[in-house]
């Protein structure tokens, strides 16, 4: 096969021409704003194309748009109900609604531990009750003065008992045990109340974006980590 020189030359800027609309796609996939369902216009570091932002959204989703939060991996999505304020979604989460029907459940919900939160964005549920993994039968009066006043208990899992505070403010975690957050019952305020009073399916989600990651974006950067999950912008590959 023959081609003309002419025709090679073309070919070679057609295959240029292709690249840079290649290129104009990728880059123009991130964009500044967009609109999410009943929710209106939303915007980073809410992403609903993969890759964009820290706090992936699913737009398409029904009844209500979803988010996914990494740091509650049990349940990958929250439902989003309301648009707050810029930094504020009000969201419920539907596997919480199905764990106060069905105390078990509650057991799965530390099948996997929430992942160690990001340099790049900090965020906090309203109201929120952190509770506790820890050994099945450890006895834990002897670590912790006051241990059984201070702390409830649920030993319905198998593997593991769960501890959580039983007056609203937060308590340190007992040795060895793992920590997960989850939205608290608005209405609760006894500290007679179980466990499963305490919890809520509905809570305010917040955020904030570190300076520097704040900084990274402006200037079309992807705020990502290193391998000890420090800060590190990559630089231009969002484009905005
Ligand atoms: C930003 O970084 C994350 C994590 O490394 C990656 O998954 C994502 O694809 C990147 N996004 C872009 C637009 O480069
Ligand atoms: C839990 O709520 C308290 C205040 O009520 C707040 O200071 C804290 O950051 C919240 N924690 C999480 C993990 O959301
Ligand atoms: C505990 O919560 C109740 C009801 O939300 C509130 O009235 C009370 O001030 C809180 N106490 C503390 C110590 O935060
Ligand atoms: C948000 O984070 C910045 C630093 O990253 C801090 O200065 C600021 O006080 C934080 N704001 C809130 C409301 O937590």
């Amino acid at each position: 096969m023959v081609f003309s020189r002419r025709a090679a030359s073309s070919l070679v800027v057609y295959v240029f021409l292709f690249h840079l609309y290649i290129l104009h796609l990728v880059d123009s996939q991130c964009p500044r704003q967009f609109q999410c369902g009943n929710l209106g216009n939303l915007e980073f570091p809410l992403a609903n194309s993969p890759g964009c932002g820290l706090l992936p959204v699913d737009c398409g989703a029904q009844p209500n748009p979803i988010i996914h939060l990494d740091y509650y991996p049990f349940s990958p999505s929250y439902e989003i109900l309301k648009k707050s304020s810029p930094n504020e979604l009000f969201i419920r989460s539907t596997f919480l609604e199905r764990v106060l029907h069905n105390n078990k459940e509650i057991c799965k919900l530390f099948f996997h531990l929430p992942m160690p939160p990001s340099p790049s964005i900090s965020i906090s549920l309203f109201p929120n009750i952190t509770l506790f993994k820890c050994l099945k039968d450890w006895n834990y009066d002897n670590e912790v003065p006051n241990f059984q006043e201070i702390y409830g208990n649920y030993d319905g899992c198998d593997f593991f008992d769960i501890y959580y505070p039983k007056s609203n403010g937060s308590l340190s975690p007992p040795k060895d045990c793992s920590v997960l957050p989850l939205p608290g019952n608005l209405q609760y305020n006894s500290d007679s109340m179980d466990l499963f009073q305490r919890l809520g399916s509905d809570c305010l989600l917040k955020w904030n974006v570190s300076d520097d990651c704040r900084n990274c974006h402006r200037k079309g950067g992807n705020c990502t980590t290193n391998m000890k999950n420090e800060f590190r912008c990559d630089k231009g590959t969002i484009g905005l």
